[in-house]
């Protein structure tokens, strides 16, 4: 995995590309995760930086931004921002607590997560992201790392797949395309996009129950998330989060699915009450029962106006805490 090497082909790439990322909650979320002027921040997830860009805009000269993203399209982005209180960091957000403290930051302020796929990765058709785009089946944040939706379709087992499609996608047929995918590959490997979403229209016809969806939507949604292991990044990086922060310092978090969300307000929950844990046939005395992590839990979701002009933020959930003055266990944080 490079780490914070930027390559001058990948920046040239990114400058020539028209590819555009309007950002969710584009005021909101910066100012949420917003507590005092002069801290240190993270932009867990730079995309095209337009949180990153606000967040700076409120902030003095003393603050910090340490933004990180583990596609190289989005780090060479990045260089457009000339701000000495900037520093972008090619490496996946799960490395936030091991990239920080190599440049000895062990404490922050507030840390902003903005979850998934970008705008620019999605319409790109050489990603290989989109059901409705023809394009190498690749599906990789980090076009260097890991193997591609191509290599996992031809190497997993079909018991894999299904597990993959039922979990990640809650595909009810996930058993019926997991075995016409391992019957196909033996004579003709999965290698371009739309070759996989017409084989899965073949496969499972259009359901009247998901009217308006492509039948391929939430197969590719899977192999997405496992190709690029992103609900376990997601489950390491609000732990590291969590330890990394001041108290009265906030997490931010903006997911795009209930699969994320889940996680996302599960933590939250398991911080805020952790007395909900305990088993409740123990009798514990108010002073012995655990304090809470977090505090000011809050849940937001784009205005009507937003999801009019963005289609994109209509599924978006927004979920903030505060971490209280209680020290977090390296043991705890329960986003299983
Ligand atoms: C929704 S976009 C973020 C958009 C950004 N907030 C903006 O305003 O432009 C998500 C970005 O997070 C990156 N990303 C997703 N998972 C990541 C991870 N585990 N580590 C680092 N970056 C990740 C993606 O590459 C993508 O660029």
């Amino acid at each position: 995995m490079p780490q914070t090497v930027l390559q001058a082909s990948a920046q040239s790439a990114a400058q020539s590309q028209p590819f555009v990322h309007r950002s969710v909650l584009a005021r909101e979320a910066p100012q949420e995760v917003l507590t005092r002027t002069d801290g240190i921040y993270v932009d867990a997830t730079f995309g095209r930086g337009g949180h990153t860009r606000t967040l700076l805009s409120l902030l003095g000269q003393g603050a910090r931004v340490f933004a990180f993203d583990r596609d190289e399209e989005a780090v060479a982005a990045a260089q457009a921002i000339s701000d000495s209180r900037f520093e972008i960091i090619h490496a996946p957000f799960s490395h936030m607590v091991s990239e920080l403290a190599q440049r000895g930051v062990t404490a922050v302020d507030g840390i902003l997560m903005d979850i998934g796929v970008s705008s620019p990765q999605i319409d790109d058709a050489s990603r290989g992201f989109s059901f409705r785009l023809d394009g190498p089946l690749d599906m990789r944040m980090d076009a260097a790392s890991g193997i591609s939706a191509a290599q996992w379709l031809a190497s997993a087992s079909e018991g894999d797949i299904e597990r993959v499609l039922r979990v990640y996608g809650e595909e009810r047929h996930a058993r019926q395309i997991a075995r016409a995918i391992c019957a196909r590959r033996t004579t003709q490997p999965f290698a371009r996009t739309a070759d996989l979403a017409d084989f899965i229209a073949r496969t499972i016809g259009r359901s009247h129950k998901d009217a308006g969806q492509h039948p391929a939507t939430r197969t590719f949604q899977a192999i997405r998330i496992e190709i690029n292991g992103e609900l376990d990044e997601l489950k390491s990086a609000l732990k590291q989060a969590a330890g990394l922060l001041r108290p009265a310092g906030k997490l931010v978090v903006i997911s795009f699915h209930s699969l994320e969300d889940r996680i996302v307000k599960r933590f939250f929950e398991e911080g805020a009450h952790p007395e909900r844990l305990i088993d409740a046939r123990i009798a514990l005395r108010t002073q012995d029962l655990p304090e809470p992590f977090w505090q000011d839990v809050r849940r937001i979701k784009p205005t009507k106006e937003e999801c009019e002009e963005n289609p994109r933020s209509r599924s978006a959930v927004m979920r903030s805490a505060v971490r209280t003055a209680r020290k977090w266990m390296q043991a705890e944080g329960g986003a299983k």
